[in-house]
């Protein structure tokens, strides 16, 4: 008898060697993939060729399908096929929605596993050396999202723009602006900002500056999702120790 399962598997950041062992041996024995935007399409050639494949995600602000559909679709999968790969970017844990799509297969009496994955606000960062803690420097980092359910900003930039520790925020291009605004309006726009997007791809763009300029930078730039924002003293560092492991080169647009 078929025996219907789910994984949530975390993908990486966007490059493709950036994902685990163990989520290579889960896709290895899928039946069927469901999976993100960020994924890494490369990925899916992990999995066998009979596995069914769909893509769910999130293009050009379009959702291919809205979250209850696709936590239906996981069901009528599981149902269908047997063993269901659901494939995020990043961390399936880290703003990935994973907990209504495991609520949605526990419904139907799915076993339900998770793969962890290394998330694009740890990895992101460490790639361009951007060490999110440092001994005398940050002693810890916030990972929040900019934007909340309502389109406002999140209440926890307020209070993390308060803190010393390095903030790192996710989904939050679209106010730019206004969420370093709130740095500034606390007396913190020297506070150093790098924005990283398509970070680990070959189609990643940074750009460096203060909480007081890089908007402007950032535009003049065109850059746009996705992309992390990091903010605090931290960034600072990236300039000394690419400047060690570079010898000529130009790292602010790449
Ligand atoms: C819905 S969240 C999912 C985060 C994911 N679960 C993770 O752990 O990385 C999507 C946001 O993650 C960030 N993101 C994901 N991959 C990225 C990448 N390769 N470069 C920069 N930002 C990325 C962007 O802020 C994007 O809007």
């Amino acid at each position: 008898m078929l025996q219907s399962s789910l994984s949530l598997v975390g993908a990486g950041p966007g490059d493709p060697e950036m994902i685990t062992l163990k989520a290579i041996r889960t896709l290895q024995r899928a039946d069927a993939i469901l999976y993100d935007a960020l994924v890494n399409p490369e990925l899916l050639e992990y999995a066998p060729a009979h596995a069914y494949r769909q893509f769910v995600g999130k293009r050009y602000g379009c959702h291919a399908l809205s979250q209850q559909e696709i936590n239906a679709l996981i069901v009528e999968c599981a149902r269908q096929y047997g063993h269901v790969v659901r494939l995020k970017g990043g961390d399936p844990f880290v703003f990935g929605r994973a907990v209504e799509e495991i609520e949605a297969a526990r419904e139907a009496g799915i076993p339900v596993t998770v793969v962890p994955g290394i998330s694009s606000a740890l990895a992101v960062a460490a790639s361009r050396m951007i060490p999110l803690t440092c001994r005398g420097i940050a002693e810890s980092f916030w990972i929040t999202t900019g934007t909340t359910r309502s389109g406002d900003i999140s209440e926890d930039v307020h209070l993390a723009a308060r803190s010393t520790a390095t903030v790192v925020i996710l989904m939050a291009m679209s106010r730019l602006g206004a969420i370093m605004q709130i740095f500034c309006d606390q007396g913190r726009g020297d506070v150093p900002v790098a924005i990283i997007q398509n970070g680990t791809t070959p189609q990643e763009k940074i750009v460096t500056g203060t909480a007081a300029d890089i908007t402007a930078r950032a535009e003049a730039a065109g850059m746009g999702n996705p992309a992390i924002i990091i903010a605090g003293e931290v960034v600072k560092l990236k300039a000394a120790m690419e400047n060690i492991v570079y010898t000529a080169a130009s790292y602010e647009e790449k």
